[in-house]
């Protein structure tokens, strides 16, 4: 009994030492630093809960104090209600420069009644262009859903209310790019992008419904922190080696019924050829 309480306590103090820190239960004071909007990011209840707020003046957003390399990040999120045309609510991983590697939630506001879009894309090395859009199969207005990035160097999982959305793996094994060492901050925003939105851009922000007011709440994230100190290479926050049975159903399931938009079914965009992952022979069954 003794020991083997013994041998844990070690375990997982070595896991902690191996890994410097990896941050748990989050806390918008304490995690996050304004990005842009001043008072428009409230925070209350000692840091558990966050509105944004979007109005004629400007949008509102914040930006993780850590860069993570490799991580689970959940945040439960309702969205701006009513007529939300125009409007972006995202919450996204991003590196800085050029050459910046980035994992996107986004979600597409809409006229009263027309279904939000959510939007996810994958940059490395500072190429996109991978856009996959979904309807979801509840009312995201209503309550709180949480949605997740599950990211290590060999696949990154998209989950809504822990349901597999997407997966991406890595296919450096055909040349195509994909985040494994640049670390990344987390965002949170809500932002004017009526340019492009909603319809294409042809449905506008309706200001006399402003401010526009998204929540957030019980953010976490079981990730590595990087620092010059740590080694984040084959961290796995998710714990996933890929999908189980169940999961791969779900997501099949999902990907029959919600996909709006599938960047690899675009054979306009990619008239001269579909990116290699997409393309036929390199395709590989969904884990
Ligand atoms: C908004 O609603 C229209 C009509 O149902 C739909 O075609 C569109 O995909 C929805 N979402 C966005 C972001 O435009």
């Amino acid at each position: 009994m003794t020991s083997s309480y013994c041998r844990s306590f070690f375990l997982l103090l070595s896991l902690f030492l191996s890994y410097n820190t990896f941050a748990r239960g989050g806390n918008f004071n304490t995690d996050f630093d304004l990005l842009f909007g001043d008072d428009r990011v409230d925070i209350k209840e000692e840091g558990k809960i966050m509105s944004l707020a979007l109005d004629k003046y400007s949008g509102s957003g914040v930006i993780s104090k850590n860069e993570y390399l490799f991580g689970r990040f959940d945040m439960q999120i309702k969205l701006v209600p009513g007529n939300s045309a125009g409007t972006v609510t995202a919450y996204y991983l991003s590196s800085q420069g050029s050459h910046h590697d980035e994992i996107d939630i986004e979600f597409l506001g809409n006229l009263s009644g027309d279904p939000y879009l959510l939007s996810t894309n994958v940059y490395a090395n500072g190429n996109g262009g991978r856009e996959m859009q979904y309807y979801l199969w509840f009312d995201p207005t209503e309550d709180y859903h949480t949605y997740s990035i599950d990211w290590n160097s060999e696949r990154i999982i998209i989950l809504v209310d822990n349901k597999p959305i997407r997966v991406m793996r890595n296919r450096k094994d055909i040349g195509v790019s994909f985040p494994t060492t640049q670390p990344m901050r987390i965002y949170t925003t809500l932002w004017n992008g009526d340019s492009w939105a909603t319809r294409w851009g042809q449905v506008k922000l309706d200001l006399s419904n402003a401010p526009f007011i998204a929540g957030f709440k019980n953010f976490n994230a079981n990730s590595c922190i990087a620092s010059p100190r740590t080694d984040c290479k084959g961290f796995n926050g998710g714990q996933n080696k890929g999908l189980d049975g169940e999961s791969k159903q779900i997501l099949k399931n999902v990907l029959s019924k919600w996909v709006v938009y599938n960047y690899c079914r675009d054979f306009r965009r990619y008239a001269h050829g579909l990116p290699y992952e997409c393309r036929k022979e390199n395709v590989k069954p969904i884990v």
